[in-house]
């Protein structure tokens, strides 16, 4: 299968062939490749070339590599329009996964400077500050940093764990969302981010973080979140 009279790279055949196999399904989600040194004898090729396939596919996204045990297929990323203000909740159940939390954190406190001119508030002003880590089919996905201003929602639930925070202000407390305002970056997970989210320290996400105004204008929540950037990709449709 591979030509090594072709003008194409040998490392970028052995890619393809695997891209082949996945889209195909012959490898699902979850399979373990061969390892480097029977894919290297298979095809007569150096260990290098066949760790350069798999290094760019891993970059990708496609297969990932596990310390210690193997190269897998990856799980298809999550597809998310950027079309409208939507909740975790209501994104994971348009795409028929079960929405989840884990409640890391959840106090009321006074809001720190960066928060409160986000906040548009005064810095005495008593904020929620609830963390928690998003799952989607029990499978960590996010890790959220909320700052809501308690002055405007008042209080909140004691067991928010489980709970969708906009179907709860919209729904039982009659709050009108109006927009938000939302900025995307590329970053590396920290240690707390990594241990959070199941991933390795330096590992790719993608930082987001959102104002959420009422209809009024006045800003309601202030979120900083951290997406994992293996299982999550962006998309967004664009009218000239
Ligand atoms: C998304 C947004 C957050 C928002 C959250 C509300 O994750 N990035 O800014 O707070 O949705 O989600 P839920 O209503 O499920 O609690």
């Amino acid at each position: 299968m591979i030509d090594k009279n072709s003008p194409l790279p040998i490392y970028y055949q052995i890619q393809e062939m695997i891209r082949k196999k996945i889209d195909t399904a012959e490898w699902e989600p979850g399979d373990m490749l061969p390892s480097e040194r029977i894919f290297a004898e298979d095809f007569d090729v150096s260990r290098m070339t066949v760790r350069q396939a798999v290094t760019e596919l891993a970059n990708e996204g496609l297969l990932h590599r596990e310390k210690g045990k193997g190269t897998f297929v990856a799980e298809p990323k999550i597809e998310q329009p950027l079309q409208g203000l939507t909740s975790f909740t209501e994104d994971m159940k348009a795409r028929g996964l079960a929405p989840g939390s884990v409640l890391i954190q959840y106090t009321l406190r006074t809001a720190p400077l960066k928060v409160s001119e986000k906040l548009q508030a005064n810095t005495d002003v008593p904020v929620y500050e609830i963390k928690r880590i998003r799952l989607a089919d029990d499978v960590p996905m996010a890790y959220e940093r909320t700052f809501i201003n308690s002055a405007i929602v008042g209080e909140l639930p004691e067991d928010i764990e489980n709970r969708s925070i906009y179907y709860f202000l919209e729904k039982e407390k009659g709050f009108k969302i109006g927009d938000g305002e939302q900025t995307f970056e590329a970053s590396l997970a920290n240690t707390e981010e990594a241990g959070r989210l199941d991933i390795n320290e330096g590992d790719p996400i993608l930082l987001i973080q959102r104002i959420t105004y009422l209809e009024d204008g006045t800003p309601l929540e202030y979120v900083k979140s951290a997406y994992r950037g293996d299982r999550y990709k962006f998309t967004i449709k664009m009218p000239r």
